[in-house]
């Protein structure tokens, strides 16, 4: 698996901002990339010191994103360099349960998080309690978490997944035989999955006659409740507007949109199969349905690519992770993230299976 590129750590604050400028001076203006530069310095220089290696979401916003991660990429990609890192300390700039996954893979060293408000609606909206509950409701099935949970939920869960391998995580599941999958939290992307793969979708708000209607032969996806704030209020009168305004634009879309969204856009993804394609597929433009900092990103790590510049929704938790915040998380060790051994032990299986369906 390739990790999108991170900028080489340069030597001094005047290649540092050498180097961020010719990413970013298109993207951000002149003074902000100066004062960014500044902390980015310090936090490089600091993260050597410390052995200690940063992992950048594809959502940071982009003075942070070119400047001090070593790796950067979507959920699953950084949960494999979590899981191979030889740093001692791991900064994840993400949201939190990105570093308690990083955790879970790595119980003897440190993880920081370097803002303590950054949460998700996803992992916000399910519990283990839910988890035991639904299991009692429908006996025999197996669950699986997508990675957007907290390590509560995971600990219940047999098998986690991301959006980057939610389809063959559920492939995988019915080869082995599996007749009732319970697919939580997001709503959309277990319904998007279910009908990509060609299952039957239920929703757990339905009642137990029609859940006994169901064939006891045939795969059922069964979906919970939960949705990601931002991509839900994607819709369809944004892709058609996309589609009057630029009809050249390719349209790529995150699974935790809509399924009637998914329906109107041409490519479906994580984060990690909209770098790939934005690099390695030739388009007239490309307009992204997905966190509003991804676009900014992509518009300066490939300049020579045409992004339309829409999209106004930005991640609210993603948001609370700045560079001065990264800086800190280092001089302070802040946030550590910290779990039971009982919850590491069992949270691990599900990740591990994760990382080993690709
Ligand atoms: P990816 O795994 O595609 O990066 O998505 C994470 C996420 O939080 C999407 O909202
Ligand atoms: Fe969670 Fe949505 Fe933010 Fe991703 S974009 S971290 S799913 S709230």
């Amino acid at each position: 698996m390739s990790e999108s590129s991170a900028l080489p750590i340069p030597a001094s604050l005047d290649e540092t901002l050498k180097l961020m400028r010719a990413r970013l001076s298109h993207v951000i203006p002149d003074f902000e990339i100066q004062a960014k530069a500044e902390i980015a310095h310090k936090i490089n220089l600091l993260k050597r010191e410390m052995n200690a290696v940063i992992l950048g979401h594809n959502y940071m916003e982009p003075a942070l994103y070119h400047s001090v991660p070593d790796y950067t990429g979507d959920s699953l990609q950084l949960s494999v360099v979590a899981s191979k890192t030889k740093a001692d300390i791991i900064v994840f700039c993400g949201v939190w349960f990105m570093g308690e996954s990083a955790k879970i893979l790595n119980p003897g060293k440190m993880v920081l998080v370097p803002s303590e408000k950054a949460g998700c609606s996803l992992a916000e909206g399910v519990t283990a309690e839910d988890v035991i509950a639904l299991r009692k409701r429908f006996p025999g099935a197996v669950v699986v978490s997508y990675v957007n949970t907290y390590a509560t939920v995971k600990a219940e869960s047999d098998y986690c997944c991301t959006s980057g391998n939610a389809d063959k995580v559920l492939k995988h599941l019915m080869d082995a035989g599996h007749k009732r999958i319970v697919f939580l939290p997001d709503e959309y992307l277990a319904r998007n999955t279910a009908s990509e793969v060609g299952v039957r979708y239920f929703a757990a708000s339905d009642t137990d006659e029609n859940y006994a209607l169901l064939p006891a032969d045939e795969p059922v996806v069964i979906g919970w409740k939960a949705r990601c704030e931002v991509h839900e209020l994607f819709t369809v009168e944004d892709v058609e507007n996309i589609r009057k305004q630029y009809p050249d634009a390719v349209i790529l879309a995150h699974p935790e949109c809509s399924p009637e969204v998914m329906a109107k856009v041409d490519v479906a993804g994580s984060t990690k199969l909209m770098v790939d394609y934005v690099r390695d597929v030739d388009a007239p433009r490309y307009a992204l349905f997905t966190e509003c900092s991804m676009g900014d990103n992509l518009a300066a790590e490939f300049p020579h690519r045409e992004m339309v510049r829409a999209c106004s929704l930005r991640c609210k938790h993603m948001n609370t992770v700045t560079l001065e915040d990264t800086l800190e998380a280092l001089q302070n060790l802040q946030y550590q993230v910290k779990l039971s051994d009982d919850i590491i032990t069992r949270a691990r299986t599900p990740i591990d299976r994760m990382i080993s369906i690709r």
